[in-house]
């Protein structure tokens, strides 16, 4: 897995350079793309057999590494990847903070997948690790939690997704007494915010991607927290889609079930700006890229590179002028 981090950091920051271009563009398609093509074209130059076993895109028709696409150079050892290349497009798009590019890697079979897109899910940091129960009322999981990290449940911050589907969620959340912080986009981040010992919460909790998911699932094994996660179709077409694959709505995924126990790799490189990631910035002399990397040798890294130009792939078919 070590030896793989190299070229999957480059996957993500060739991603995060081509998608900055379209930062506050108003093109989230095109940011989209362009952060596909990069990621691909760096992930073919990845030694190994690369699977991804799960992807982004289909739900919303952008575009996409689809699920089962082979990358790598086809020389050296099965990997299986979970990726988003542009993770927050919509930020990308307004130019506002919190999008990034991201992808997990873990050694064939590791990676749980579903022809789902959605998931109910549950993230805490290690101090709160085994305390918590998806299946249960939001209240006795704000207790568990509090209980574990020494403080009320007034001082904990659940961090949300501001949608439409998470308005009795958040009531919840407010009149058990916890704070709720609303995030317009990017649960990724939203999760490492409860991850991370100075990232100001204390859970995620609500219905993100299913993708997105899986990968968070990786930073929470990288870190050290604990996740609950759960099928939560939003349609009768994933839900067709996910019986169909003989998994069942509202099946409850622990943390092994997400990924199994051993070792994985998570890459996120900022696109925009943020607490946590930069997006990229235009030098004289080059681009500097501003990246999070999670592997079982660097539990918690933060890579600032300058690249220089003649190393930043090219995409001129996707030039936005
Ligand atoms: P995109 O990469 O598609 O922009 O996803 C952003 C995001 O907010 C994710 O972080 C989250 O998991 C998902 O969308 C939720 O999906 P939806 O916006 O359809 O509710």
């Amino acid at each position: 897995m070590e030896q793989l981090v190299p070229h999957l950091l480059c996957a993500t920051q060739q991603a995060a350079i081509a998608a900055a271009a379209w930062v506050g563009r108003g093109a989230a398609v095109r940011a989209d793309g362009a952060a596909v093509s990069a990621m691909r074209a760096a992930l073919m130059t990845t030694p190994g057999r690369g699977t991804v076993v799960i992807g982004e895109g289909e739900k919303d028709a952008a575009p996409m590494l689809h699920d089962g696409e082979m990358v790598g150079t086809g020389v050296g050892a099965a990997f299986d990847l979970a990726v988003d290349p542009l993770e927050n497009t919509t930020a990308c798009a307004h130019g506002a903070d919190g999008a990034i590019t991201v992808l997990a890697a873990a050694p064939q079979g590791v990676l749980w997948t579903t022809p789902g897109w959605y998931l109910d899910k549950l993230v805490v940091g290690p101090a709160a690790v085994g305390a918590i129960d998806i299946a249960a009322p939001v209240a006795a999981n704000l207790a568990a939690i509090a209980h574990r990290l020494d403080k009320p449940v007034e001082a904990l911050t659940a961090v949300v997704l501001a949608k439409p589907r998470h308005g009795e969620l958040v009531a919840e959340l407010r009149s058990a007494g916890a704070r709720v912080s609303l995030i317009p986009g990017g649960d990724v981040l939203g999760a490492l915010r409860a991850l991370l010992p100075d990232g100001g919460a204390d859970l995620l909790i609500g219905v993100g991607g299913a993708a997105e998911g899986v990968i968070t699932a990786c930073s929470v094994r990288l870190l050290g927290g604990d996740m609950q996660a759960r099928l939560a179709p939003q349609s009768d077409v994933e839900a067709e889609r996910v019986s169909g694959a003989g998994q069942r709505a509202g099946q409850i995924l622990g943390l092994d079930d997400l990924v199994a126990p051993g070792p994985c790799a998570f890459l996120a490189t900022g696109v925009t700006g943020g607490d946590l990631l930069q997006g990229p910035l235009p030098l004289a002399w080059g681009v500097r890229t501003h990246s999070l990397l999670l592997s079982p040798l660097h539990p918690g890294l933060t890579v600032e590179e300058t690249h220089d130009p003649l190393t930043v792939v090219a995409h001129p078919e996707l030039a936005h002028a």
